[in-house]
């Protein structure tokens, strides 16, 4: 068995040194200024040792990624009520894409596309103040990262305010569907601010542990969710995580993992484990150019994939 240190520690080097880096976002204003030279990877294995490389402690916009702990939290709030304002099939359409919510009745196809996930805040807000609801979304971060450091990045989610039009369009699609209950604007403010949540790789790779040891924290013993929804989120993971790239991402990598716009990657070996990785540039349908390629030479020298 390889090194996982050492297998990190290249994989860094090797990500350092490629001229390829993709494009940084640049819809969301904020995010077009981050330098794409930035590459972060942190690895937890079973036994709670960490290996990372690069700017692994550098914090940056989660964004998309935010998006499995939403539908974990939303899962916990209300279980299978959950699947009857979202779906579980991958859209193979963008991350921002509408056409299937005219023909669909509103009901976007999964939790990790915008419409989705914004379905899914809507129902962590259930009627609460936005604010209430943000904070129970970064009081559960704090939990499942054992870190109270965790912070929004208020900037980030002001540009998205100004800018988000899309979602305002795909919020106010679903709305007319009947499928959001809150005002359009405090499920938008909301969905706004989870996706502005700024961790480092080494915070992201801790708050995914639960999902690589079937429901529980390795570390402290907590449980998060119980196994089989463990199972389900990794499968959703798997399906649909990666929008139109999903397919791709399987084969090459074959994990299950979530990307964000940020340039994050949240990845998971089930039993093996929990992985983050960071590179800002993206690849033509918004998931991180490097990252994928980081984790793809991970899984091959690792022999970790779930296949
Ligand atoms: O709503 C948006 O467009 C962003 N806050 C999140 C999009 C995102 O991260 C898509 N991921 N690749």
């Amino acid at each position: 068995m390889p090194d996982l240190k050492t297998v990190v520690a290249e994989i860094a080097e090797e990500m350092r040194k490629r001229p390829d880096r993709g494009q940084v976002a640049s819809y969301i204003p904020e995010l077009a200024g981050i330098d794409p030279d930035q590459f972060g990877i942190a690895v937890i294995d079973a036994n709670g040792e960490v290996a990372a490389g690069g700017d692994a402690d550098v914090p940056f916009s989660i964004q998309s990624v935010s998006k499995v702990f939403t539908l974990t939290l939303a899962l916990g709030k209300i279980g299978d009520r959950l699947w009857r304002h979202v779906g579980r099939e991958p859209s193979g359409s963008a991350f921002n894409s509408i056409v299937q919510l005219e023909y669909e009745q509103g009901i976007p196809r999964n939790p990790f596309i915008n419409a989705g996930a914004i379905a899914v805040t809507d129902q962590i807000l259930a009627g609460h103040e936005p604010r209430e609801a943000l904070g129970e979304i970064l009081r559960f971060m704090h939990f499942i990262a054992d870190d109270t450091s965790i912070t929004i990045d208020e900037k980030v989610a002001a540009s998205e305010r100004r800018t988000g039009f899309r979602n305002v369009a795909l919020a106010n699609y679903m709305k007319s569907f009947g499928v959001l209950q809150n005002p359009v604007d405090y499920t938008l403010g909301v969905y706004f601010h989870h996706c502005s949540i700024a961790m480092s790789c080494r915070q992201l790779a801790m708050a995914g542990r639960f999902l690589a040891w079937r429901g529980k924290n390795p570390t402290t013993g907590h449980s998060v969710v119980n196994p089989e929804r463990a199972r389900r989120i990794n499968a959703i993971m798997l399906t649909c995580g990666h929008y139109d790239g999903s397919g791709e991402f399987a084969y090459r990598v074959g994990l299950p993992g979530k990307s964000g716009v940020g340039g994050g990657i949240l990845a998971i070996a089930p039993g093996m484990a929990s992985i983050a990785v960071w590179a800002p540039g993206l690849d033509a349908v918004g998931n991180s150019h490097l990252g994928r390629i980081a984790l793809e030479a991970l899984t091959k020298r690792m022999g970790w994939s779930i296949f």
